[in-house]
């Protein structure tokens, strides 16, 4: 079975419905957790699962990328794994690292890109007045929020909405999303998945 690594910076939703959707005939297991802070709350919540949890601290490397994803790599490379997958992982990861893993790296964006890349996506779409919003699971290229989109969800945006409302209406299709694509991901299928609330 295939190796995952999950890549986290902050609770880790979306890394729990992973490992827990690793299971039974499943493709793939989850091998390590990996934060780039030890206070990640991810961490706690996947040894409780059961799963190799560790941290490589971005803030010493003081800004030096390649020094910080070299370290990144180096610990990643110990648990040996096939994917990858960024999970909440905050920190911008540069096109030396990038190409290390490019085909074997997912992320999960909060919006349907090619709309709203980077930060602050959910005020976002609601700033515009979408009517409809959600999450992407695409392969991670060297330009961000890039690369093929392998799954979308939708969600309505309602009236009264606000970006905490969304976040949290999105992050429910995330969870669906997310282990639907890895799933498929894991068996050497890279065709489309489109979910709606
Ligand atoms: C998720 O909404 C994820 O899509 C987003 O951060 C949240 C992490 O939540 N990712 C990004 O914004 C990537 N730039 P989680 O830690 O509970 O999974």
């Amino acid at each position: 079975s295939r190796r995952v690594a999950i890549l986290v910076s902050g609770g880790g939703s979306n890394m729990v419905a992973l490992v827990k959707s690793m299971t039974g005939d499943h493709p793939a297991r989850p091998v390590l957790v990996l934060a780039n802070s030890a206070d990640a709350g991810g961490l706690v919540r996947a040894r409780e699962l059961g799963v190799e949890a560790d941290h490589v601290d971005h803030r010493p490397f003081k800004g030096d990328r390649p020094a910080f994803e070299d370290a990144l790599h180096a610990r990643l490379l110990q648990a040996e794994p096939d994917i990858l997958c960024l999970a909440g992982f905050m920190r911008v990861l540069t096109e030396g690292f990038v190409s290390r893993w490019q085909g074997r790296m997912l992320n999960i964006h909060p919006s349907l890109l090619p709309k709203y890349r980077g930060l602050h996506t959910h005020a976002r779409a609601l700033e515009a007045g979408e009517t409809e919003h959600g999450c992407t699971v695409h392969e991670v290229t060297p330009e961000l929020d890039e690369g093929p989109i392998l799954g979308q969800a939708r969600v309505p945006v309602l009236p009264g909405d606000t970006p905490d409302l969304l976040a949290a209406r999105v992050l429910e299709q995330e969870h669906r999303l997310y282990p639907a694509v890895l799933r498929r991901f894991a068996a050497g299928d890279r065709s489309r998945i489109d979910l709606a609330a």
